[in-house]
């Protein structure tokens, strides 16, 4: 298993490209199982996700073009499969979402249900609850669920919490349902905005994308699609504390910033010096002040970048409160970081953050994507060697990272182990 070894104290300067977004991809690429037409998606990023849910894909009888890089062609005309094992619903969680696309296209789906995860339980019971309210029988059998629908039918379905991946799943159902579908307290991130665009150039009528209330009509089939997927604002928030944290002047090219807005008004607040010129933002990082944290559903401050929220927050000047809304078990880098110094008592789903002058390196190990990220920006400024293990979780979701932050002058190597 590969190590990421970074020898702190080296300032940041340059440009960097931010990539396609992981979590606006993944739901995308599953939607061209609503058409027997192809369907071509670009500045998708290259991770193990990906591949992942291409693989996935493939399983299932949909043809996969890779022409060039971060292009990929996807046709499901020959799907002959309708079942996604628990092997890889468990590696990726977002398998889950071909259950929707499956149900609605085909009329049946057999797909195991994905699990806990090392941040939280995360079930699927909204999913679930949303199709069986669209007409469509579901049975719980040997940790699958087993979904049949002779033809779904539009509703009103009310979420109890704004899931992300709920949203998704049916969406995509009501795109190929009988009449109307109107999802209440839907979640409202950009990522469900970009797979309404998709559903949209399919022929679904879909309205009220990135508010509370989507509204989807469904069409008797769906056509094709071209479509470049949005920019990953979670990237983008990592490489933006990474100049924070490690002080420098970097110029992140390929930014939304109007994906991130409570981010970066976070990061203004805590004195960190930032440029906002279209696509790009200028980030100037030379010390920083503790702020308070609560992470919530978009528009809210982003869960996937509480973790590298709290390297910030733990060499600021000041005591910071990090409350974590979303998940139950989102500190595990919080140990990892005590041990390289860090001040932080937790306490539930707080994290009292007291900043410290100076981080010291150590040998720590990645729990989670995001965790393994935080862990890396902690090496950054801390003083001498960190070397980070099991990285895999880590190219789950950011695309070469440690060429991108060598790049802007960062002391980083793999190490294969
Ligand atoms: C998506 O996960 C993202 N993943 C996560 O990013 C992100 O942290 C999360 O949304 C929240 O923003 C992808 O898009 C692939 P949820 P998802 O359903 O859809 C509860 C990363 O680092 N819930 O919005 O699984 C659940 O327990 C990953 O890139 C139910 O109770 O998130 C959780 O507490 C990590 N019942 C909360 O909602 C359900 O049926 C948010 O979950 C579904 C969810």
């Amino acid at each position: 298993m590969d190590k990421i070894v970074v020898s702190g104290g080296r300032r940041l300067s340059g440009e960097v490209e931010v990539s396609g977004s992981k979590n606006a991809a993944l739901p995308i690429l599953i939607a061209s199982l609503l058409t027997d037409e192809p369907c071509t998606f670009e500045h998708v990023p290259e991770l193990v996700d990906i591949r992942t849910a291409l693989k996935l894909l493939k399983g299932l009888g949909v043809k996969v073009e890779q022409d060039k890089p971060g292009s990929v062609t996807l046709q499901a005309r020959g799907v002959d499969k309708l079942e996604a094992s628990y092997d890889l619903v468990k590696t990726m969680r977002a398998s889950f979402l071909v259950l929707g696309p499956l149900l609605a296209r085909f009329g049946e789906a057999l797909v195991s249900t994905p699990g806990g995860c090392a941040i939280g339980a995360r079930p699927v019971n909204l999913h679930m609850k949303g199709l069986a309210e669209m007409g469509a029988e579901i049975d719980l059998v040997h940790g699958y669920v087993a979904a049949k629908a002779k033809k779904l039918k539009g509703t009103k379905i009310y979420l109890d919490s704004p899931s992300v991946g709920a949203t998704e799943n049916l969406m995509m159902a009501a795109a190929l349902a009988e009449g109307t579908t109107v999802i209440e307290n839907a979640a409202q991130e950009p990522e469900i905005q970009d797979l309404a665009d998709v559903l949209t150039k399919m022929g679904a009528k879909v309205a009220g994308a990135g508010t509370a209330i989507v509204r989807i009509e469904g069409a008797r089939r769906l056509g094709g699609v071209k479509h470049r997927v949005i920019p990953d604002r979670i990237e983008a928030g990592s490489l933006m504390v990474a100049a924070a944290v490690a002080g420098g002047d970097v110029l992140i090219r390929g930014v939304r910033a109007d994906h991130l807005d409570a981010f970066l008004l976070k990061l203004r607040e805590a004195g960190v010096e930032l440029e906002i010129e279209g696509d790009q933002v200028r980030v100037k990082g030379d010390g920083v002040k503790s702020v308070d944290v609560s992470t919530l559903p978009y528009p809210g401050f982003p869960t996937d970048l509480q973790a590298q929220m709290m390297v910030l927050m733990s060499v600021a000047d000041g005591v910071s409160v990090i409350t974590e809304n979303i998940f139950e078990n989102r500190f595990m880098h919080a140990l990892e970081l005590i041990r390289m110094g860090a001040d932080i008592r937790l306490e539930g789903n707080r994290a009292v953050v007291k900043g410290v002058k100076s981080l010291s390196g150590a040998n720590v190990m990645a729990t989670d994507l995001r965790a393994s990220m935080s862990l890396i920006l902690a090496g950054l400024v801390a003083n001498g060697y960190t070397e980070i293990a099991r990285v895999y979780h880590l190219d789950r979701g950011y695309e070469r990272v440690e060429k991108k932050l060598g790049a802007l002058g960062a002391d980083i190597k793999r190490v294969a182990s």
